[in-house]
């Protein structure tokens, strides 16, 4: 697995998970984004600003106080009964690691770009079965709670790896990771990025 780290150009979150997105959209007159995570629709809306294609946005959420349409309730649910191919792109701007969301977006063999925020917090935040997935046992993991989570992001990128991707492009600041990869690995070089080989990983 190879990782991109981008520049860090500026300091605020938002800004970078924007340019993040507009860096790494797909050519296309029209784009279909699925925005798991859609809250406001802050950095889409922010993106249609920036960008003179069309966007249609498909967004989920589970927040009661949304006056915008979008799919109301888990995005887990929805997710597993929904057809992907028509999207272009998929957003997690989660919370935290959104593992299970990414599982389905594999199962489902999902076609495109993909953007993730994951976020670990300082006790954990690791899923097990993540850590299943790349070869831990629960024998392994009774006998120490913590020191996954210290090592979560690496553990992550082992195990998008195992689901068969070979490049993401990333901003991290400290516990936060700005991420984007393209399942199906067409993404031409950038001269600007600066390109880190991770050892041990295949
Ligand atoms: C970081 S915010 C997203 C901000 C958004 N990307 C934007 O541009 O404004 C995360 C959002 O995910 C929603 N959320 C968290 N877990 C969810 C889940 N399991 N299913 C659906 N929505 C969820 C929260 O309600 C929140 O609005």
């Amino acid at each position: 697995l190879t990782t991109q780290a981008t520049k860090k150009t500026d300091n605020s979150y938002t800004a970078d998970k924007i340019a993040l997105r507009i860096n790494y959209l797909p050519v296309k007159d029209e784009l279909n984004i699925l925005d798991c995570f859609g809250g406001h629709g802050v950095i889409w809306k922010a993106i249609q600003r920036k960008y003179n294609k069309k966007i249609n946005r498909v967004a989920i959420d589970s927040r009661n106080d949304l006056l915008d349409f979008h799919l109301h309730g888990d995005n887990i649910k929805i997710l597993s009964g929904m057809n992907l191919d028509k999207f272009d792109v998929i957003d997690l701007d989660s919370y935290g690691i959104p593992y299970n969301q990414l599982k389905i977006v594999f199962d489902k063999k999902f076609k495109g770009i993909v953007f993730v925020t994951a976020i670990y917090s300082k006790m954990g935040g690791v899923h097990k079965d993540m850590l299943i997935d790349i070869g831990f046992t629960r024998e392994m993991m009774k006998k120490s709670k913590t020191i996954y989570g210290a090592r979560g992001f690496e553990y992550f990128l082992e195990w998008l790896a195992l689901n068969g991707i070979k490049r993401i492009v990333h901003r991290s600041k400290a516990r936060k990771h700005y991420l984007m990869f393209d399942t199906e690995d067409v993404l031409t070089d950038c001269n600007s990025l600066q390109v880190d080989k991770l050892e041990g990983l295949s």
